[in-house]
């Protein structure tokens, strides 16, 4: 049974950790070890890991990878992907080369607005509410000058302010609804400050009315929050080449094409099948969102409610095969930054901005969904050739031996073994204890 504590965050690290121990590891040495190791040596360091988050009692590592040969509007990229799914990588890697010999992977940003709710509650007549935002309106913009100024002089700002009718859905609620320009930063922070001021303006406009007082109308600010749904900030990448460029293992160019198609075609009508797909377009974004300091709980919340707009949850990608042209193509909300948040403070985020030649929050909306693409394009193509688990477990060999406590030199037999014999946990523990005994 756990315990509860009160004041824990007042405890300093080490008592943190003393009561963790105490109370959920049963006093375990080894676990008190394992914590500390991931400790980095210079304190300066891991004070500022420390300092990212509350209660912190040691650091989480995620690999760091590179998938070079990215090929985006005629630039070469090498893509930092942070992520632990074995695959992830060499499937990236191996389908950017593939694609830069083939054009390459075209990207464009289609937009790039954000955007936030003042969510409230009003009784009374819903045209006087109207009339009164109206007139308040330009002063929503002027009461948030000191706010917007700083962001305005880098060409964004507070786009606009528009009063919407909720009544059909909750009575009496209604949204003021705005419209953000952040340029370079995701902008979170800018956009929920903004939309507090908005809310607390518009709230004391309103209780200096004199109409609505003496109608004894009344108004209540129930939240003030972006949205991470950002359908209004989005961004295409494409591949496309002839058919005869395109076969691949047993398949010829066009039966390859006609099946990928199909494969793309499953994806957009059954959500059982969409989500696998989209989780496969997942594993590359997330591991550049990632890299790249960005939030990917935001980056994946909007992208699959995007996946929804019609109704029903659908593939991200598109695949299509006309005049023996192959097209695919990928479409996502993005809304992630370049500066500000941890981009500029997390020395290893600095030096993947750095290794991505410090792209604008435009060009790192391509590569990333180019990374999304191009994982896409990956896992489909693997799924209806040889399917996914010869190179997976493959893959995933080394993990398996080091699960069993494999040494080094059993290590190098047994990968050499596994090149020409099937991957799967009981082979591998198989050989194992062959060796062993
Ligand atoms: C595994 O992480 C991702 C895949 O399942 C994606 C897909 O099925 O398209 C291979």
């Amino acid at each position: 049974m756990g315990k509860g504590v009160s004041g824990f965050s007042k405890l300093s690290k080490t008592e943190k950790i003393d009561w963790i121990l105490k109370n959920y590891l049963s006093g375990s040495k080894e676990a008190e070890n394992t914590i500390k190791q991931y400790w980095h040596n210079d304190v300066d360091l891991q004070r500022l890991h420390d300092e990212f988050i509350e209660n912190t009692i040691s650091n989480f590592y995620l690999p760091l990878g590179v998938a070079p040969n990215f090929l985006i509007n005629g630039r070469t990229y090498a893509v930092p992907m942070a992520v632990e799914e074995s695959s992830v990588v060499a499937a990236a890697s191996k389908s950017a080369k593939y694609w830069q010999s083939r054009g390459g992977i075209k990207c464009e940003v289609i937009s790039t607005q954000k955007n936030g709710q003042v969510h409230f509650k009003f009784t009374g007549a819903q045209e006087e509410l109207f009339k009164f935002f109206k007139e308040v309106k330009p002063t929503l913009f002027s009461e948030t000058k000191d706010l917007t100024r700083s962001m305005e002089s880098r060409g964004g700002g507070i786009k606009e302010i528009e009063l919407l009718d909720k009544t059909e859905l909750i009575p009496n609620y209604y949204q003021l609804n705005v419209s953000f320009e952040t340029r370079d930063a995701m902008g979170a922070n800018f956009i929920n400050s903004c939309l507090e001021r908005i809310a607390s303006v518009w709230e004391q406009a309103f209780h200096s009315s004199d109409s609505f007082q003496k109608q004894n109308d009344e108004l209540e600010i129930i939240m003030s929050i972006l949205s991470n749904y950002t359908p209004n900030c989005v961004v295409r990448a494409s591949v496309s080449c002839d058919v005869s460029d395109l076969s691949y293992k047993n398949l010829e160019g066009k039966e390859f094409a006609k099946k990928f198609v199909e494969a793309v075609e499953i994806a957009r009508v059954e959500p059982y099948r969409a989500v696998t797909h989209n989780k496969g377009i997942m594993n590359g974004i997330d591991a550049v969102v990632i890299a790249t300091g960005n939030d990917f709980r935001a980056v994946e919340a909007g992208i699959h409610a995007y996946a929804s707009r019609n109704g029903k949850y659908s593939s991200l990608s598109k695949a299509s095969l006309e005049d023996n042209i192959f097209n695919f193509s990928l479409e996502i909300p993005l809304a992630i930054g370049t500066v500000g948040g941890l981009t500029n403070i997390h020395p290893l985020v600095k030096v993947c901005l750095k290794i991505l030649q410090d792209p604008t929050a435009e060009e790192l909306m391509q590569i990333v969904a180019a990374t999304g693409l191009i994982q896409n394009f990956a896992a489909v193509r693997t799924l209806i050739t040889t399917g996914i688990q010869q190179g997976h477990m493959r893959m995933h060999l080394l993990n398996i031996l080091n699960r069993y406590g494999a040494s080094e030199n059993e290590k190098s037999i047994l990968l050499e073994h596994f090149k020409s014999n099937p991957v799967n946990n009981s082979s591998v523990i198989t050989e194992i204890e062959r060796l062993r005994n």
